[in-house]
């Protein structure tokens, strides 16, 4: 949600600005603005609701001209106070429009602050909860003890906001520098030779530079031309933390696919092998920053795993895992239900939180909750310096690279291995493998991505089957055991691309309910167990299919090769390679991936940007 970007150095802000919005439309957003300082005290402004292009074109119609200068910033917005209209878009200026602002996240004190500017006479241009602080900053800049001082201006006005935000500010009298501030929003430096950047998202100004500076809670910047000075919100010197971005601009480019979500799909086996890599030396199981000892993972007795959306279905697959490998009860929930009612959690707790964003509001406040209560969190994260594993007491690193689609596919696989690796580090700690049994476990990891890559090399076929069945009403997909995750993940990826609906069942609750939904020639996705590995549970399966069958259903079957007992059941066969059980949704979520993706296209949307979505939700 909300994507923001600020700029001085030497080229023309207005096209890198409009470069970095366009790289954080992944965010998700309704409307976009910019404004540019032209350094001779003017302060241009546009925005307008809708897509970037509608800003663009808004542009080209007054004349890009008015907008030349080398300092400036630009958002994007996902409306949460106010319709996405024009007039709510960012910046927002204040009555003498010489100051503009713009904001992610929400300012939970907006009304007081609010009634306080209108009780002195401020006339408000807008219904958001931002548009106070362009008010509040230019007041403070004009008069008292911060007069004359933008960044102190800046820090008084942070000091006095309560909730969430980056704001980025810039003020027409002092056209070479922005002002740039954070609390629990993200907001990262970019660094370059005589120029520098803000924004929330390092794709925003990757293009320019690969050298970051990650802030901290409650911390400001000022970046010029020459420099960048990062104070505390009482105006002291401050640390920030600098880092080299490890991926390039072509990570962030579509490189020749029509979507990034297809990109992304075929990235997944490249995407794994990095999750993986550096993970096991000399015999034994590492993790990234883990301040969390040996014996502290001795004591658990308890692990929670919560995330939201995909991330959370990567915890659902873990749970069989880790509960397999380390007898510790795991329970999976969903981050926005968790702190809500009153999880048993004390110091012995360890709670997995998963997100591929890293500022999943919902996680994060379950992370804090869980630290009130003492519980050890542990981040499995794609995205270095994010709020959750900052606040956390350990991370893991997922590397799949940046996820531009708002579906998460490549982030989906590399979070299930990461959180296996979390399995396999408590059973090393606890002593409930063998460290030879732990060096098997990561070897089939390991083995992973080739697995991976055979099921892309298949797809054409999943492919034509989506495109037969972009006509139907509903999908419904089945599953067991770790095939039971896959099928909600399924089941989710065709909502949120095809907006079909579809529903996913753990396939032994058919005959519970769900069964009543099967009608003529519906379409239903199940996923097989190996025949194999998990021969009970695969023959009571194949009986779901001859049931829903009998009924009408089309049946589209995901089954391990050479498993020819479900054939004659199968209207569809889309098969995988045979893998051990665990591992068994690294290659069964592919083909439900590519088969939404299809469906979607067939049926003419963008797959990139499902309706009403977003990749990074910033509320709660
Ligand atoms: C949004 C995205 C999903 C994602 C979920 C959790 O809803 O659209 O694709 O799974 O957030 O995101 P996170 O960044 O915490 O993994």
């Amino acid at each position: 949600m909300c994507g923001i970007v600020g700029y001085v150095g030497h080229r023309p802000a207005l096209d890198v600005v409009l470069g970095g919005l366009r790289r954080m439309e992944y965010r998700g957003y309704d409307s976009a603005g910019v404004a540019v300082l032209d350094g001779a005290g003017a302060l241009t402004v546009e925005r307008k609701a809708g897509r970037l292009a509608n800003l663009e074109a808004e542009l080209d119609a007054v004349g890009r001209d008015n907008f030349a200068g080398t300092a400036g910033m630009g958002h994007t917005r996902w409306a949460t106070h106010g319709a996405p209209i024009d007039r709510n878009s960012h910046p927002h200026r204040d009555t003498s429009q010489r100051v503009a602002i713009v904001h992610n996240g929400i300012i939970e004190n907006f009304a007081a602050l609010r009634a306080e500017l209108e009780a002195d006479g401020v006339e408000m241009a807008s219904d958001t909860d931002s548009e106070t602080a362009a008010h509040l900053v230019a007041r403070a800049y004009a008069e008292g003890d911060t007069k004359g001082d933008f960044a102190a201006s800046v820090a008084a006005v942070c000091r006095r906001l309560e909730g969430a935000f980056t704001l980025v500010v810039t003020h027409a009298d002092e056209p070479d520098t922005i002002v740039a501030a954070r609390r629990s929003s993200p907001l990262v430096v970019g660094v370059g030779d005589g120029e520098h950047f803000v924004a929330s998202d390092v794709a925003a100004f990757i293009e320019h530079t690969r050298e970051a500076v990650e802030l901290g809670q409650d911390q400001l910047v000022v970046i010029t031309r020459e420099g960048y000075d990062v104070r505390d919100f009482h105006g002291d010197a401050a640390q920030a933390k600098p880092f080299t971005v490890d991926w390039d601009l072509s990570a962030a480019e579509k490189g020749g696919h029509e979507y990034f979500m297809l990109k992304e799909i075929e990235e997944q086996p490249e995407a794994l092998a990095n999750t993986l890599r550096g993970h096991f030396e000399s015999g034994r199981i590492i993790l990234d920053e883990q301040r969390i000892s040996d014996q502290d993972l001795r004591d658990v007795d308890k692990v929670f795993v919560v995330a939201c959306g995909s991330a959370y279905h990567s915890g659902l697959v873990a749970k069989y895992a880790i509960e397999h490998w380390t007898r510790l009860p795991v329970e999976v929930e969903l981050a926005s239900e968790f702190r809500y009612r009153d999880p048993v959690l004390d110091r012995d707790t360890l709670v997995v939180a998963v997100s591929q964003s890293g500022e999943t509001a919902d996680t994060l406040e379950a992370v804090r909750h869980a630290r009130e209560q003492k519980a050890r969190v542990l981040a499995v994260c794609n995205t270095n310096g994010a709020q959750i594993p900052r606040e956390s007491d350990a991370v893991l690193y997922t590397h799949a690279g940046p996820e531009i689609g708002v579906a998460s596919t490549k982030a989906f696989l590399a979070q299930i291995a990461a959180n296996y690796l979390v399995g396999l580090a408590l059973a090393q700690a606890r002593g409930t493998k063998y460290p030879d049994e732990v060096a098997r476990e990561f070897a089939e990891l390991e083995a992973m991505p080739a697995a991976v890559q055979k099921v892309l090399s298949t797809v054409e076929q999943t492919r034509d089957l989506g495109r037969r069945i972009a006509d139907s009403r509903a999908v419904l997909f089945l599953g067991r055991h770790v095939g039971f995750p896959v099928a909600l993940e399924g089941a989710l990826k065709l909502k949120e691309l095809a907006y079909m609906h579809a529903e996913g069942f753990a396939a032994g609750e058919l005959k519970h309910g769900p069964i009543a939904l099967i009608e003529d020639g519906l379409p239903v996705v199940v996923v097989m167990p190996s025949p194999k590995g998990r021969a009970v549970l695969h023959s009571k399966l194949v009986s779901n299919i001859s049931e829903i069958q009998a009924r009408g259903a089309r049946t589209i079957v995901i089954a391990e090769e050479g498993d020819e007992t479900v054939r004659p059941f199968a209207d569809e066969l889309i098969e995988v390679p045979a893998v051990p059980t665990l591992l068994q949704p690294l290659v069964s979520t592919v083909p439900l991936q590519v088969l939404a993706a299809e469906i979607a296209r067939a049926r003419g949307y963008d797959v990139d940007k499902p309706r009403n979505l977003a990749k990074s939700v910033t509320v709660e």
